[in-house]
Formats: structure tokens, sequence, C-alpha cells
């Protein structure tokens, strides 16, 4: 690899507003987030950009609905979407929107010169309109009948039933998503981008290695069949940028989409006084590489490149897709409760887990990724847990007992160490080419050898003999910088497990610090490095994803229904009839787990497991009375089937029985030993 320092502007694909982010968007800001890590690690200048995708037509309608303005919903979008990234330790040098001022401004510029050069036309186009919302509909917001196979109830552009793709006037019975009305046919006149101009602009640029093989491959049959003028325009209303000199004319929001990635680099530049030219202008001679999903492949290998070529800026030195996520080898369904938002997951597990997962799993091509929760548990247990970080803990652990946490001046066998280093350009060339799955089985291989090595020397036996005590802190200081190699190399995927790896060690390790030991100083008091995955904690989170409705018993018969409004007539005023106490299901409950909540003050998040593999996330007001600590195994009784509330803090699905005037003086009701979770109360 040259030595040369790289100067590397990246970017992830820019996540629509309309929504909070999911495990699945985390596959590819988690992705990016090792490459760049990994490019700064090698002493590259690399900068990580990133934005809300925030026009267009579901954000305008959703916003309607919440009644907000479209800006109020954007800005608080922003603000989530950041937590979420934030959480996860995602590392951007600068987060934007794309309904700012910089993108309005470098949109408008490129409109103008595509203008200029003529590959901009008019058509008038007929399209589908709600007469009732007055809105024109994306094909999303029109659903019906399949004209194939008569599937009801399908989207506008494609029949899930029978993967029929077809335009939305061919469906039968169609209805407006947003009204529930007949769409009918509007004319309108729509501005067209000639992407046929730029046919062997885009063979020669598609040819010479921006993208990989696969898409190469989709990519020349859609070439092959000839290029179509794609419509950059949507009628008023509409939420996004107005053309320049029309009335009512707006910019498509895939338009100005990905001009957003250069707004971003305006943004950056400005407050690092850096030149946008260097990064976007025609000679430019630093890097651009778009990491993005497979789904939007088109809009970036073929419109984008187009977009700037003709609108006279560079083109991107490389677009990465990667596949989509699945979970327990399905596509991820809120029924299921596998739809799992980043949030979610932050409330119930260690972002290093997922950062590791994802890592193991990744590879440079197009294959979609699954997430299987058990696999997830045991990779992570046995590889991160069990192998890496109990290195760390078996030989710091001795260090600090017997030896004052002191390394020894030499180590006692420098070719071992000799030997992990010589994996360095192989695992860098690994990360370079996002083949992670293959950077980390290296990785895990070695921490195989390490454990093995320490095993073999068993330093606490030799501990124990005053003779063989100096062979022992000889041993560990071994197994430590064996560790401290191994955690450098890993440090892209597991950035938090690092940092605390280098306070341990008291210094910034870098990639080329980790080749030479350290020797003969005192480390830092060990502290864990990494908790073992809960398996409680794994379903609490699943079922904190599950919709509410879910929960609800479907038993309410007619029959049923008419004997309780008889009886409800004849109780007195205040009291609630036996039947409506029969609804309540109180059980015991065991709690596996309980923590402070952020920013509240009388909350405490508790996972209570309720029945074998039925464990629920509860938020109870008795951080007062009860310290965390003191509560984990203890069994209390729990409302059961209290339909699951949203709070501030993430969904409540029970509720704790307690008594007490409330504050410190709130006492939780605690069956006899005896009573194990899941006994119902009586
Ligand atoms: N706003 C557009 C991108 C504009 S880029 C100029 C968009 N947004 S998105 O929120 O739908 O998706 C953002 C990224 O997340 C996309 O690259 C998409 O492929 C990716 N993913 C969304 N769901 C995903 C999975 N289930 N699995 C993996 N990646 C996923 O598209
Ligand atoms: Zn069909």
């Amino acid at each position: 690899m040259s030595t040369s320092k790289r100067r590397i502007l990246v970017t992830a694909a820019l996540p629509y507003a309309n929504g909070d982010i999911h495990i699945g968007h985390m596959v590819e800001y988690l992705q990016t987030d090792i490459w760049c890590r990994f490019q700064r690690l090698r002493g590259n200048e690399c900068i990580y950009l990133c934005a809300d995708d925030a026009h267009g037509t579901p954000i305008m309608l959703r916003a309607r609905d919440e009644g907000i303005t479209p800006k109020e919903l954007i800005d608080s979008m922003s603000e989530r979407h950041q937590a979420d990234f934030a959480g996860f330790g995602i590392q951007f040098d600068c987060y934007h929107s794309t309904h700012s001022e910089e993108n309005r401004l470098q949109a408008q510029k490129i409109y103008l010169a595509l203008r200029e050069g003529g590959h901009i036309h008019t058509k008038t186009i007929e399209q589908a309109f709600d007469p009732e919302a007055q809105v024109f509909l994306p094909d999303r917001f029109i659903r019906g009948t399949c004209p194939r196979c008569k599937a009801e109830d399908q989207y506008g552009d494609s029949c899930e039933s029978c993967g029929a793709t077809y335009a939305s006037s061919e469906l039968v019975d169609p209805v407006s998503v947003v009204s529930g009305k007949t769409p009918v046919s509007k004319e309108s006149e729509h501005y067209f981008f000639k992407l046929g101009d730029f046919q062997s602009i885009l063979e020669g640029w598609i040819g010479a290695g921006h993208v990989q093989p696969e898409v190469r491959n989709k990519l020349k049959e859609w070439l092959d069949g000839g290029l179509r003028d794609w419509d950059i325009s949507r009628d008023a209303p509409y939420w996004g940028f107005k053309i320049p000199d029309t009335e009512d004319k707006y910019f498509y929001v895939w338009l100005d989409a990905p001009v957003g990635y250069m707004a971003t680099t305006h943004k950056y530049c400005e407050s690092n006084g850096q030149s946008f030219d260097d990064y976007w202008g025609k000679d430019a001679t630093t890097e651009v590489h778009h990491f993005l999903g497979k789904d939007i492949a088109y809009f970036h290998t073929l419109f984008w490149p187009a977009m700037l070529s003709g609108a006279g800026y560079r083109t991107p030195t490389a677009v990465y897709c990667h596949g989509f996520l699945t979970v327990n080898g399905k596509k991820m369904s809120k029924r299921r409760g596998t739809f799992i938002a980043a949030r979610t997951y932050l409330d119930h597990l260690d972002p290093e887990y997922l950062r590791y997962y994802f890592a193991a799993k990744l590879s440079s091509g197009l294959d979609d990724i699954d997430l299987n929760l058990e696999d997830f548990e045991q990779r992570i247990n046995s590889d991160l847990v069990g192998k890496l970080v109990n290195i760390a803990s078996r030989t710091a652990g001795i260090l600090g007992k017997r030896f004052e946490s002191k390394l020894s001046a030499s180590l006692p066998a420098p070719e071992v160490y000799e030997e992990f280093a010589a994996e360095a350009d192989a695992i860098a060339t690994f990360y370079e080419g996002r083949e992670y799955s293959k950077a980390l089985r290296k990785i895990m291989a070695l921490a195989d050898k390490a454990n093995q090595y320490i095993a073999d020397q068993a330093p606490w036996k030799l501990a124990k003999e005053e003779a063989t005590l100096e062979q022992a802190q000889a041993v560990c200081t071994q197994g430590l910088n064996l560790y401290r190699m191994l955690i450098t190399y890993l440090s892209p995927v597991v950035p938090r497990i690092f940092d605390d790896s280098c306070k341990l060690f008291g210094e910034e390790l870098t990639w080329e610090g980790a080749r030479k030991p350290l020797l003969g100083v005192g480390i830092k008091a060990f502290s864990p490095l990494l908790q073992r995955v809960d398996k409680d904690k794994v379903a609490a989170m699943a079922a904190a994803s599950k919709p509410p409705s879910e929960d609800k018993p479907k038993e309410a018969t007619k029959e049923k229904k008419a004997k309780k409004s008889k009886k409800a007539a004849t109780v007195p005023e205040g009291c609630i009839s036996f039947d409506d106490f029969s609804k309540v299901e109180l059980r015991v409950a065991k709690i596996v787990a309980a923590d402070h909540v952020e920013g509240a003050d009388k909350l405490l998040q508790i996972t209570a497991k309720i029945a074998p593999g039925d464990t629920r996330n509860i938020f109870a007001g008795i951080k007062d009375a009860y310290a965390p600590e003191d509560l984990v195994g203890r069994h209390v009784v729990v409302v059961a089937n209290l339909a699951p509330r949203k709070m501030r803090f993430g969904m409540s699905e029970g509720m704790i029985i307690a008594a007490g005037p409330g504050g410190k003086d709130i006492f939780l009701l605690s069956p006899d030993s005896g009573a194990t979770a899941g006994m119902v109360v009586k």
C-alpha cells in the first residue's frame, strides 16, 4: 500500500427525514464509519460527510398529518437521527441537511449549467392526481389491484405478490393512500434531464473500475437498452426547492439529494478553512467515495455522474453498494418484532456488539446480510468477550494483583510478537477492500493463538512460585502486548473498547505504534472492557420492537360483550366489575436488569422476566426508593397485560405493583420465596 497520505471524502447515503433510523440503515453507516476510521488510523486525511434527505412528498404529507410544518418535522428528525448515529459511535466530520442554503444554491447551479449545456427540455405529461388532497401522487401513494395476478392492495409501481412492475394507471380500482379517493389523471409540464447525452461518458466511467463488477454488469444492461430522459420536476404543492425561472415547479427530491453531498462539503469546508474545489473541482486530486445500498445504485451510477460531468465537476472515485439486512433470515418485520429501531437497540444493548457483528458479516459484495439473534449472542460472547477481551482480563488481572500493574522490560517470546505484527499489511488490505469479515477472521485467528500461548504458559501457576515469579510477569506482559496489537487492528470496528484499552495502556495507540511492544512501564488499573450479551436483553429488545396491538387478546365475543354491558349497569359508582378486574393479568416477574434512564428524574428502566422467553421492558417511577443494583434478581408483581405505552424514553410494556406515598417511600410488593417468574397472581 502506498505510504503517501491520501485525501479522501467519504459519504453514506442521506437518510430520509420522514422516519427513524433502524438497524437496517445501520449496516451502511457502520460499514462506512469503519472504513473512515481505518483510513484515519493509517494516517490518511479522511472526512465522513452525511446529511438528512429532507425533501419530497412523503415528508410533506407526514407533516400535514401531524399538524406541523415540514421544517418542524425535518428539524426534529435530524436531531433524532444524529442522536442515534452518535449512540453507535458514528463519527461524522459534518452532518447537514438537503434543506439548506448551501444545497439550494448548489442544486440551482448544477441545474443552470445543465440547462446552459442544452441537457434540459420540457414535455407535457399525464400524472395521477388526488382530487381531494390536491396533490400529484407518487406511485407509492397509490394502491390497487395488481393488473396481472389480481392481488389486492398493491403499490402503484409493483406487485409484492407476483413481482410484476407496471404504471400506476394500469392498477385495477386504484385509490389514493392520502385521501382514499380515486386518483384522476392530470396534465402538466415537466422538466427532463437528457441522460442519453451522457451515454458515452457513462460507458467510459463505468468501464474504468469505479463500480463493483456486479453493478457494472447491471449498468451495461441499462446502457445497452438505451437511456431514457429523467423527469426532474414536480408540481406544487411540493416540499423542495423551486426550479429557477418557474412559478410552481420544484426539483424532484432525487435531484437535490445527491447534491447534498456537495452542500455538506461546502459547510465542512467553511468550518475547516478548506477549499470546495479541492474536493469537487474538475481537476480535484482528492478521492470521493460513496457508500450506499443496492436499491439506490441507479441514482448514484447513472444520474449522479452524468449530472456532475454535465455541470463541469469531477466524477466519483468509487461507488460501493452493499446488500440489505435481514433479521433471522427474513425481511425485517414489525409483526415479528424484527423491525428494530436504532434507538430500541441502544436502549437494550451495547453498540459495540452490533458494530462487531455487522463487520463479521460484511464483504465487498452486494449480498444481503443476516442478523440472527441467537448467532449474534453466541458470536459476541465467544469472539469478543471469550477470545479477545479475555486476553486482556487474564493478563492484566495477574499483573494488577501480583506486579503492581507493571510490565516486564522485555518480551519472553519476541518471535510470537513479530508473527502478529507481520499480519498488519494483510489485515489493512482487507479493510481497504471492505472485506471486513476476512479482516476479523484473521484477527480472531491471532486471538486464538494468543490465548493458546497464555494457556500453555499458565502464568497463574508461575505466579504461585517465587522462582517463576518473574516469568509470570513476562508471560503476562507478552499476552497483554499481543492484545494491544489486536485491539489496534480491530479499533475501526470497536472504537469504545479501543479507547478504554488506550486508557489501560496510558497511551494513544496507533497502527504504527502497535508494531513496537510496550515494555517496562506501569499500566492503569484494569476494569472490565465488555459485558457478555444478556439473552434477556436481546429478548426485551425484540419485545419492545413489536407493535402494541399485537398483545391485545381477541376474545371478546358478542355474547361476552352483551353480558358485560348488563353487569356494568349494576356496579356501584367508583367500583369496577368483577369482570373488569378479571381482565387484569397479574404475574410474578423476576427483575433481570435495571438501569438508570438518562434524562429522567424518577424513572428506572427495568427488564422483567414474566415467563420463560417473555421479558418486558418497563419504566417504573421508583428511582428515589431503589438503586438498580438492589433490584436485579428480585421477584415483583407485574400487570402483564397492560397495553404497551410509548414513553419519551421508549416503550413500557407493563407495570410493576408498588405501594406508598411516593419519593423514597415506595415499596415494591415482593412475593414470598418460592414464587417464580410467570406465576399468575390470584
Ligand atoms: N434518501 C435516500 C438516499 C439519498 S442519497 C443522495 C434513501 N434514504 S433511506 O433512508 O431510505 O436509506 C438510506 C440508506 O440506508 C440507503 O443507502 C439504503 O439502501 C440503506 N438501507 C435502508 N434499509 C436498509 C436495510 N434494511 N439494509 C441495508 N441497508 C438499508 O434511500
Ligand atoms: Zn401481482
